[in-house]
Order: structure tokens, then C-alpha cells, then sequence
């Protein structure tokens, strides 16, 4: 069996509001999205590391790829939504039922080798797979239309879904099947009544998503290089 990347990059980053979708913007020098494919190239027992573009992708080509080195591919089958993407990636990567699939947003550059390491040993004997998350911190409020508090949401048990979320092949293509009105892979295996196992992670993998995010990460990475 082994381990292969999907990194699906074919948002428009909306809510970051430039017109060049997020995943290209400078991070230190590089495209957002060349940081995760650095870390998650490094990594010894990932294979092959595929990216998803969209159709009509012209960002890609203007940067330098090359030193990533081999185990990068890119496919241009990006679709509307996140789950749609993936789910084309699936039809057409090279690999078996019983590979493990590690699915990682382009835009959550801060990913650490170290956590891709923790996450594949949790999981490469489990039956189910699973994915990166972090505790709750803050109290959760539940409100209604006008922004007036309902009800107050224990933070117990509550966590925030990352990736990568790492699942078999086969049970990945089973379960986007299933459904595809899903906002990450372990919803959707979830929609088959299985358990995804949570692996425990840091902030620092959060997902660039407002232009205010951009620093921070910048912040984080240069920290690392210290
Ligand atoms: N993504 C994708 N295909 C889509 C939508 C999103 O491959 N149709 C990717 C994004 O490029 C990103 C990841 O899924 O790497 C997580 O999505 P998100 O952070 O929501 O990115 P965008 O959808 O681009 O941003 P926004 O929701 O603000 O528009
Ligand atoms: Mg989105």
C-alpha cells in the first residue's frame, strides 16, 4: 500500500477577496501553495503528490516548480466545489483501493512534516482513517438571523476538522459517491456511518482564508526557518 497526496487547488479564495486566487499569493517569496507542496513532498513515505487546478488554471505555469522535485502532478480537473475536485482527482490518479489517500487544502501552508508524520502513524493500521484537528478553545455561541445569542454551545467534545484527512481509496471513492454536499472527506465517510479518528494538531495549521491570514502564516514559517 501506499501513500499518496491530493491537493485540491481550485477555489477562487472568495472571502480573501484579491483577484488572484489565494493559493498563488506571495507567502515569503513563493506561491501560498508552494509551502504545503514542500512539506508534503518531503515527507518519506508520500509517493506521489497530486495537485488539483482548475480547467482554465493560468497561475500555475508563471512559477518554477522544479525544485520540488518528481513526486509532483498536476491535474486539471478542479470542479465547483472542494468535494467535486476531489472527487475528480479520484477518477483519475493512478492508484489502488487499498492506498491511503492524504487530501490537504492548498491553502493550509503551515502544515509541519512532523504532522503528516503523526497523523500517518496513528492511522496506517486503522480501519477507518482520519484527520488532522485541534480542541475548540473558544465559547461557542449559537445565534439567530438578527445576531441575537440562542443558546450557548458546550466546547466539550468540539473540535476544528484540518487536514490532511487521510482515508483508503476505495472508501474515499465510496463514501464522495455517497454524497458530495460535504465540506471535508470525513464528512462524507461519516454520511456512511463510519467513525473518522481525530489526530490531535496545532493552530498553526490553520487555513489561510482572510487577507489578515497571510501575515500570520508568514509569521509562523519564518519562525521554523530560525
Ligand atoms: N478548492 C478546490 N475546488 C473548489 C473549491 C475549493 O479545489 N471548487 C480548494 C481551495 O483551492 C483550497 C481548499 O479547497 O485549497 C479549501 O477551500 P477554501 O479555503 O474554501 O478555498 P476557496 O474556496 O478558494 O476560498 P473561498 O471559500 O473563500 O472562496
Ligand atoms: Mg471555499
Amino acid at each position: 500500500e501506499r501513500f499518496i497526496a491530493i491537493v485540491p487547488a481550485a477555489g477562487s479564495g472568495s472571502r480573501m477577496g484579491s483577484e488572484r486566487p489565494k493559493q498563488y499569493l506571495d507567502l515569503l517569496g513563493k506561491p501560498v501553495i508552494w509551502h504545503a507542496l514542500q512539506t508534503l513532498v518531503a515527507v518519506p513515505r508520500i509517493s506521489q503528490v497530486y495537485v488539483v487546478l482548475a480547467p482554465d488554471d493560468a497561475w500555475w505555469p508563471q512559477f518554477d516548480w522544479q525544485l520540488l522535485g518528481g513526486k509532483l502532478t498536476t491535474l486539471h480537473v478542479g470542479g465547483a466545489t472542494r468535494a467535486a475536485s476531489v472527487s475528480n482527482a479520484l477518477a483519475c490518479i493512478d492508484a489502488a483501493d487499498e492506498d491511503w489517500l492524504l487530501v490537504h487544502d492548498a491553502a493550509r501552508a503551515c502544515l509541519s512534516g512532523a504532522q503528516v508524520e503523526a497523523l500517518i502513524d496513528t492511522l496506517a493500521d486503522d480501519a477507518v482513517g482520519g484527520l488532522l484537528a485541534q480542541p475548540v478553545a473558544d465559547t461557542l455561541k449559537r445565534a439567530d438571523a438578527q445576531g441575537r445569542v440562542c443558546a450557548t454551545v458546550p466546547r466539550e467534545q468540539l473540535w476544528q476538522a484540518q487536514t490532511p484527512q487521510m482515508f483508503r481509496r476505495g472508501l474515499l471513492r465510496r463514501a464522495l459517491a455517497h454524497t458530495d454536499a460535504v465540506t471535508d472527506e470525513a464528512g462524507a465517510v461519516e454520511a456512511l456511518g463510519l467513525q473518522p479518528r481525530l489526530v490531535a494538531a496545532e493552530a498553526s495549521n490553520f487555513k489561510i482564508t482572510w487577507p489578515q491570514d497571510l501575515a500570520l502564516a508568514a509569521q509562523i514559517l519564518q519562525a521554523r526557518e530560525d
